[in-house]
């Protein structure tokens, strides 16, 4: 399959989102979830449409973006999704405040498991609940630890299904686990599903809401905004499968509807319907980057160790034997001039990690690590 071009460096710099305007322009950026691939074409062409018929109001997401996920669902994942039970929101952050500031009472605990996209941390206490952390084991969910929480009562588990920045994508024995354990000890699942249509190679998405018994306990948040790299125009979904869970979602301040973006619900129909080939391909470029990333840190950076992520365009490094806390990021970032996303935001277990985002081109892949490594040696 032919591999996605990335455009060159000059024309990357003029971008203005947060990834090409957070740093001087000698660093290499690698921090934010964003891609350096040009857009997907079907989403391109429907957005430049949109504009061309000065098509720009408020978004009505209304059957188009139901059915345009049911149907990616359907055939991606053998996820059978009513169209109706799909709600168009802003972004998957706001959704799950939301959907936890539902949930939760005043003081109630909501389970994470770190290291974990960082603004889970903020999420949780935006909602006006208290964090309780059941850290990874091994780079996977500690279903003994899970029960443990549970048992206390929280009021929801706030899943990464697959996970940042570990790129764990849980497996359906696991997820079947979490849903169990739901069930017995009555907590809800929020299951955060954006990097669902970024499993790579050689590994299987299971969506919550497919693992029997799961649709009366769990709510799922899906969005085209990463695999797509869609993020600034705000649209994602929240799916639900059970009268429990709709009636949740029928909760939400009733201006939610208003507040989705009209070019991020086109962008998601389009992504969902024409845009699975061009998927495929994003794919294919991210499992050949994937393993040039693996052959560079062997080569260059062997003080650095790390798991190949299942999901994802991010690689969470361990470079504690080069410093704890953030001090690899500070040092990568001053002295080679690369930017990657600093462990300790992921929780304390990132200490000595950082998140490098690999979805860019094989030459500024190059460039980063031996930049990086220049540093270390
Ligand atoms: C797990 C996870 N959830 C949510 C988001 C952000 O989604 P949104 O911009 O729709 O809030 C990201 C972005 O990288 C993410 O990695």
């Amino acid at each position: 399959m032919e591999l996605l071009p990335v455009p060159p460096l000059e024309e990357l710099r003029a971008r203005q989102s947060a990834k090409w305007r957070s740093h001087p322009d000698d660093v290499l950026p690698l921090p934010v979830a964003e891609m350096d691939f040009d857009l997907a074409p079907p989403v391109s062409a429907a957005l430049r449409e949109a504009v061309d018929r000065s098509d720009t109001g408020y978004s009505a997401a209304v059957p188009a973006l139901g059915d345009a996920l049911a149907g990616f669902a359907g055939d991606r994942w053998g996820w059978e999704v009513d169209p109706a039970a799909v709600t168009a929101v802003v972004e998957v952050g706001v959704a799950v405040v939301e959907l936890l500031r539902l949930l939760a009472r005043p003081g109630d605990s909501v389970v994470i498991c770190p290291p974990v996209y960082a603004p889970f941390f903020g999420w949780v206490p935006e909602a006006r609940a208290r964090i309780h952390e059941v850290p990874l084991v091994d780079g996977r969910l500690d279903l003994a630890g899970l029960e443990r929480a549970f048992a206390t009562h929280p009021a929801a588990f706030l899943l990464c299904n697959p996970h940042n920045p570990v790129g764990r994508v849980h497996d359906r024995d696991e997820l079947a686990e979490v849903v169990r354990l739901a069930r017995v000890y009555g907590v809800t699942v929020v299951s955060d599903e954006i990097h669902g249509p970024l499993v790579l190679p050689g590994a299987t998405f299971t969506p919550i809401l497919t693992v029997p018994g799961a649709a009366e306990v769990a709510v799922s948040v899906q969005s085209a905004s990463k695999g797509w790299n869609i993020a600034g125009l705000k649209c994602g979904s929240v799916v639900t499968a059970s009268a429990a869970m709709a009636a949740l979602v029928d909760r939400f301040p009733p201006d939610t509807q208003w507040r989705v973006g009209h070019l991020g619900v086109i962008a998601n129909v389009a992504a969902y319907t024409q845009g699975g080939a061009w998927l495929d391909r994003l794919l294919a470029t991210l499992h050949d980057r994937r393993a040039l990333l693996g052959a560079l840190l062997r080569e260059q950076m062997p003080q650095v160790s790390w798991r190949p992520p299942e999901a994802t365009f991010l690689a969470w490094l361990d470079c504690s034997s080069l410093g704890d806390g953030d001090t690899p990021r500070e040092m990568f970032l001053e002295k080679a001039r690369v930017a990657v996303e600093p462990g300790l935001r992921f929780g304390a277990a990132g200490s000595g990690h950082v998140r490098l985002n690999f979805a860019t081109s094989a030459e500024i892949l190059k460039a980063a690590v031996t930049r990086m490594a220049a540093t270390v040696t």
